[in-house]
């Protein structure tokens, strides 16, 4: 497959620049001239799909104990840094496209509501970008909400996320018919990325910090790069 989105893409939003998953963070990253941009989705106790990384508030936010466990007016109390709240997966996808940048979706599902997250982030995401330039990318790490997302929207293209590159790598996404393996990039060799493409697939990597790694990957025949360093790693870096 060819790559036809962004090749390089700010992490959570706004990596290292601003608080994770929020909507001010996706503002700096289209202001300092990105154009892709990854965040994690996952439900609140009342359904509503939120952008936050951690099944937990404490690390992100002043509040104390579970996203599942509390309704989206409950979430929306706390602050997640410098004055931002915990956005609404449908408040982060009209940013994006009133900035025109593109996502990486990534279906974070809190421990046993992994179909239910699968299922209500593809159901929105086709609502939700329909008619956009350019469709967001669905990805996750848990192939039970990868295969949610596909029976409930079949026609939206999937990542399938890892941190090691897995030896049964082809057949899992064979079976979730994905176009893209989003894998650490430590876990990259050489050898791996030509069978990668020689498979049909394509390669993003997570997380990338170095120039010098940027660079080394992207020669290793990366399409994309996730990057927390914005400011060392730029949206046209080659
Ligand atoms: O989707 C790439 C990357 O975000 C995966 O790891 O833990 O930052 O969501 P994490
Ligand atoms: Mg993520």
């Amino acid at each position: 497959m060819s790559w036809p989105y962004p090749r390089i893409v700010a992490h959570r939003g706004g990596g290292a620049l601003a608080p994770e998953n929020t909507l001010g963070a996706m503002r700096l990253g289209a202001s300092m001239g990105f154009k892709g941009v990854e965040f994690d989705v996952m439900l609140a106790g009342d359904g509503t799909p939120v952008i936050i990384h951690d099944e937990t508030l404490e690390r992100t936010t002043n509040g104390l104990g579970r996203v599942p466990d509390m309704t989206y007016g409950e979430l929306s109390r706390f602050d997640a840094g410098k004055g931002n709240q915990i956005p609404k997966y449908e408040q982060a996808v009209a940013l994006c496209r009133d900035l025109g940048i593109w996502a990486n979706v990534e279906i974070k599902p809190a421990q046993g509501h992994e179909r239910a997250t699968g299922e209500a982030v593809a159901r929105m995401t086709r609502e939700l970008w329909r008619g956009a330039p350019l469709g967001p990318l669905l990805s996750s790490f848990s192939v039970d909400a990868l295969a949610a997302a596909r029976s409930v929207a079949p026609e939206l293209p999937r990542g399938y996320l890892v941190s090691k590159i897995p030896h049964d790598w082809h057949d899992t996404m064979k079976r979730l018919a994905c176009v893209a393996l989003h894998c650490n990039h430590k876990s990259l060799t050489e050898k791996l990325a030509a069978e990668i493409h020689g498979a049909g697939y394509s390669i993003l990597l997570w997380t990338v910090n170095e120039p010098s790694d940027a660079q080394r990957l992207l020669k290793m025949g990366a399409d994309c790069l996730v990057t927390d360093a914005l400011d060392r790693i730029g949206p046209d870096f080659r």
